[in-house]
């Protein structure tokens, strides 16, 4: 049991006013892990749950709207592609502007996706980090998280919860950054006594709908498992433009008139007109054609409009 509580890492910013950079700079520096609230324009959030209400109620099939799903345990989708608000939360300058003091260089995009989990009471995701040295983000050597790295605060999680949530929230080791992933990105790699350390140090950051929670990659973090609630949240990852040079990991799906009103800096992180790592087909919200279940159900489409036709 640990000492921390959710009102170190919280920010308000209708009432920090003046002094929210400097005082969110100094709680992300201190505990890796930041909950920000009241940032979002309420109306909007209102507008982004509606908007993602119409994509959660069907799974996408045959090209239609709806969400990705390759098991039981979340549905997923590309929120900047059926939410026009997503792209002004991931491009919103004031965001960038402070991610960019915690990374201490300007950023670009790096992980997209919104996820909806199913509180099934399921342990699916446990506690992980997402980096260690000797990540090769694009299976080829060219990219590499180097132990020079490993030593500075690179990519920074960003979540956005888009439901009230107390069982099943974002879970975070504080400290844990520290361990610049040097036995592995999952817990079970790690001796027993910085393992013990790890979970006694998890900080459950609960939050309110439109809470933010900003956090460094590099630490061990993941959802508060086995769950009876679910979990709507977006989440996005911002890379510094120093790690791997001005390219981005992935392209994100959008509609091209949402870009209306973005300034260059904003358009930038968002990766317009850059080189990706990973190939947009090879996404993993976009990865179901390589399941097995994957030729049974084209067999079934195909099957259904032969007899159709
Ligand atoms: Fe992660």
């Amino acid at each position: 049991m640990n000492n921390f509580k959710l009102q170190d890492i919280s920010i308000d910013y209708e009432k920090s006013s003046k002094v929210f950079f400097k005082k969110s700079l100094k709680i992300f520096n201190k505990f890796g892990v930041l909950l920000i609230k009241n940032f979002w324009n309420r109306n909007h959030i209102e507008q982004t749950i509606r908007n993602c209400d119409s994509v959660l109620s069907q799974p996408s099939i045959g090209g239609s709207k709806g969400y990705s799903i390759k098991d039981f345990n979340k549905k997923t989708f590309d929120p900047m592609l059926y939410d026009s608000y997503a792209v002004k939360y991931i491009s919103n300058r004031k965001l960038i502007k402070l991610v960019e003091s915690f990374v201490d260089d300007e950023i670009l995009i790096g992980e997209y996706f919104a996820k909806y989990d199913l509180g099934n009471n399921k342990i699916y995701f446990p506690l992980h980090s997402d980096y260690e040295i000797g990540t090769d983000l694009m299976k080829n050597k060219k990219y590499i998280v180097t132990k020079k790295l490993m030593n500075e605060c690179f990519s920074v999680g960003v979540i956005l919860y888009l439901k009230k949530t107390d069982e099943g929230c974002f879970t975070y080791s504080v400290g844990s950054e520290k361990l610049r992933g040097s036995y592995g990105l999952s817990l079970d790699s790690y001796p027993e006594k910085i393992k013990d350390s790890i979970v006694n140090n998890v900080l459950k950051v609960k939050g309110n709908k439109g809470d933010l929670v900003i956090f460094d990659k590099r630490s061990f973090h993941g959802p508060d498992q086995p769950s009876k609630s679910d979990r709507f949240v977006y989440i996005f990852e911002y890379i510094k433009k120093k790690a791997f040079g001005n390219i981005i990991k992935c392209p994100p799906p959008l509609t091209l008139s949402d870009l209306q009103g973005l300034n260059k800096k904003q358009l930038n992180v968002l990766g317009i007109g850059l080189k990706s790592m990973i190939p947009f087909k090879n996404h993993h919200l976009r990865s179901f054609n390589q399941k097995k279940e994957f030729s049974f159900l084209k067999l079934f489409i195909d099957l259904f409009y032969k007899i159709k036709n």
